[in-house]
């Protein structure tokens, strides 16, 4: 197993002007306060995390989370009965930022919608796969209280790309800014959590989850990795639309805390982070492979045609085959053979590059379509939609 220290990671970061000097501290060093304002690996969401740090301490949250039930669209009104420096936090908070371009935000929802069953494929199958091997993310998701109910996990995460890919999300009648707001509460309330979580402690190597930079490389896991795929696998897409893409994904950072000066510009700068900050810090880890599991078994429930054999050939495909490896996947190099000629045809023949509908058409198409209704339905959990913040580890 190969993961890059926090050190090594900082000084690539460094090498490539991610972050200041200042910031290199060594591994476990405790942050200070003013270590230096430059650095997405010593930045959280100071005013945040205090917030629920102290609503958590205070017995609050469960009247929070109450309170914010009824509180779903972007132009609801603040709910009513929420504590008076949450309401002024999120005040200020649940808007879009100054420099989001309307004009932008519309064309990538008509976008995610054209595209959306390679996005829903990539997001399911590649990202959230891909979260298991990025070591933090993992057994930061292991050791919180949602790790131990991954079908309700999975279904919120679903919330999320569904809110975000939705033709109204940045609307005044969608409901992403919401949602990107609760779940910056939810990852301060995880800040708070996690360090009192001695199973967590004894696996990680930060004191503290979920920093500028450790959001910043779950979005290349998920925007620039989707991106870089659709490049890949051909998939025609206008200057505009790759743009508005990105821009999407830049608002939804900011909406998540991540500050502006750490957000990549455009998409080199993005591909340029992304190699320095997620490829090398890939690796399994126990945690990672316990949840892989849980996720492919989930969908391995729902009757999407295939086989299982063909659901992990898939995964290899999308990701590589050192990541199925790690993952323990079962080969099935007939699915895989299958999977290597007929995907590109399926998709050269969807797009109108190729004239005759290729073998496997409908098989592949069976897939994606179930896959998008899995999307859809936001996961399999009838119950489990609404974003919450968690008030415990996972025992
Ligand atoms: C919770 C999305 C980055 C760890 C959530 C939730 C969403 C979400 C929608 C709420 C659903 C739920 O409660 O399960 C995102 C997005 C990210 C991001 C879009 C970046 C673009 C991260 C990172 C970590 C992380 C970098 C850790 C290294 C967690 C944990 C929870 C959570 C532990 C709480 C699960 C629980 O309820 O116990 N995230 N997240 N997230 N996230 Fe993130």
């Amino acid at each position: 197993m190969s993961s890059l220290s926090r050190r090594n990671v900082l000084t690539l970061g460094v090498a490539l002007g991610l972050v200041g000097m200042a910031g290199a501290a060594p591994a476990g060093a405790a942050p200070t306060s003013g270590t230096s304002d430059s650095d997405p690996w010593w930045t959280w969401d100071d005013e945040v995390d205090r917030l629920l740090a102290d609503l958590l301490d205070n017995g609050q949250v469960p009247v929070v989370n109450t309170a914010m039930r009824s509180w779903v669209n972007n132009n609801d009104p603040l709910p009513s009965g929420l504590p008076a420096d949450l309401a002024a936090h999120l005040q200020k908070a649940n808007r879009l930022p100054s420099w989001a371009d309307r004009t932008k935000l519309r064309l990538a929802a008509d976008f995610n919608r054209r595209k959306d069953t390679y996005l829903f494929l990539l997001y399911g199958l590649g990202s959230g796969i891909m979260s298991t091997v990025i070591p933090r993310e993992a057994k930061s998701v292991y050791w919180s209280a949602g790790g131990a109910d991954m079908k309700d996990r999975a279904a919120k995460t679903f919330t999320f790309g569904y809110d975000m890919s939705e033709l109204t999300a940045f609307e005044p009648a969608g409901q992403f800014v919401v949602t990107a707001n609760k779940t910056r509460l939810v990852h301060a309330a995880v800040r708070h959590l996690l360090p009192q979580s001695p199973q967590w402690q004894a696996v990680n190597d930060e004191q503290i989850p979920i920093s500028n930079g450790d959001i910043l490389v779950t979005f290349h896991s998920l925007g620039t990795f989707v991106h870089r795929k659709l490049r890949e696998w051909r998939v025609p897409m206008s200057a505009a639309d790759e743009e508005a893409f990105l821009h999407m994904w830049q608002v939804a950072i900011h909406l998540l805390g991540v500050r502006d000066e750490f957000i990549p510009k455009t998409w080199a700068a993005a591909y340029a982070q992304s190699a320095q900050v997620l490829t090398p810090i890939l690796a399994p880890t126990r945690e990672g492979r316990e949840l892989a599991e849980d996720l492919l078994g989930l969908t391995a429930q729902i009757d999407l045609g295939v086989t299982r054999g063909f659901l992990n050939e898939f995964v290899r495909y999308v990701l590589s085959n050192a990541i199925g490896d790690w993952l323990g996947l079962r080969r099935d190099y007939t699915a895989a053979a299958f999977i290597r000629t007929g995907w590109p045809a399926y998709i050269a023949f969807r797009e109108g590059l190729l004239p005759v509908m290729p073998v496997g058409f409908y098989l592949f198409d069976q897939f994606i379509r179930a896959l998008a209704m899995l999307f859809l339905n936001k996961g399999t959990s009838p119950t489990a939609t609404l974003i919450t913040i968690p008030t415990a580890n996972r025992p």
